[in-house]
C-alpha cells in the first residue's frame, strides 16, 4: 500500500512539472483567459491528453476553478481528455463489409488487442473503432490502420499487420 501511495506522490510531481514546463512555454503572464487556452494547447501537446491531475495544476497556477478549465477543455474538439492510441485501427461495418465477413475481422480484433470498441491498449499503442462505409465496398472487407487500408482482409491477416505496428513501436 506505501508503495503505491509513494509513485502516485511521484507521478503527482511528475505532472506538476511537466504542466510547469508547459507555462514556461505557453507564456502564461497574459490575460488569464489567453492563458489558459495557451496552457491547454502545451499541456495537449505534452501528455497527448488533458490529465485530469493536470487541470489541478493549471486551475492553481491561474487560479481559476477546475470546473471551468473541464468546461474550456471539453469545448473544444480540439481537446481530449481521454489518452489517444499512436494506432487507430478502424473495421468498417458497412453492408458491403458486414455481409462479406467484417464482423469476423472486428472478432479477431477484439481477441488479439484484448479491448473493446473504442478503448485503448494497456501500452497505449492501439485503439479499436467501428466504422461505416470506408468508401472501398468493392474490395470488402476493409480495415485502415491510421491512414494506410487493408483490403479483402481475412481474419488470419489480423496478427500479421498489428505486429508490423508493434515492431514499429
Ligand atoms: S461498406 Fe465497407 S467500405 Fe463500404
Amino acid at each position: 500500500m506505501k508503495t503505491v501511495q509513494i509513485d502516485k506522490k511521484k507521478q503527482d510531481r511528475e505532472i506538476v512539472s511537466r504542466v510547469e514546463r508547459c507555462a514556461r512555454k505557453a507564456a502564461c503572464d497574459t490575460d488569464r483567459q489567453g492563458a489558459l487556452l495557451a496552457l491547454l494547447h502545451e499541456v495537449q501537446n505534452e501528455f497527448g491528453y488533458i490529465p485530469r491531475a493536470a487541470m489541478d495544476v493549471v486551475s492553481e497556477k491561474l487560479s481559476l476553478p477546475t470546473a471551468h478549465i473541464y468546461g474550456m477543455a471539453t469545448f473544444y474538439n480540439y481537446f481530449s481528455l481521454k489518452p489517444k492510441a499512436k494506432y487507430k485501427v478502424y473495421v468498417c461495418k458497412g453492408t458491403a463489409c458486414y455481409v462479406s465477413g467484417g464482423a469476423r475481422i472486428i472478432e479477431r480484433l477484439k481477441t488479439e488487442l484484448g479491448v473493446a470498441e473504442g478503448d485503448l491498449t494497456s501500452d497505449g499503442l492501439f485503439s479499436m473503432h467501428i466504422t461505416r462505409c470506408l468508401g472501398c465496398c468493392g474490395l470488402s472487407p476493409v480495415m485502415q490502420v491510421n491512414d494506410e487500408v487493408y483490403v479483402r482482409m481475412v481474419p488470419e491477416r489480423v496478427p500479421g499487420i498489428l505486429a508490423k505496428y508493434r515492431t514499429l513501436g
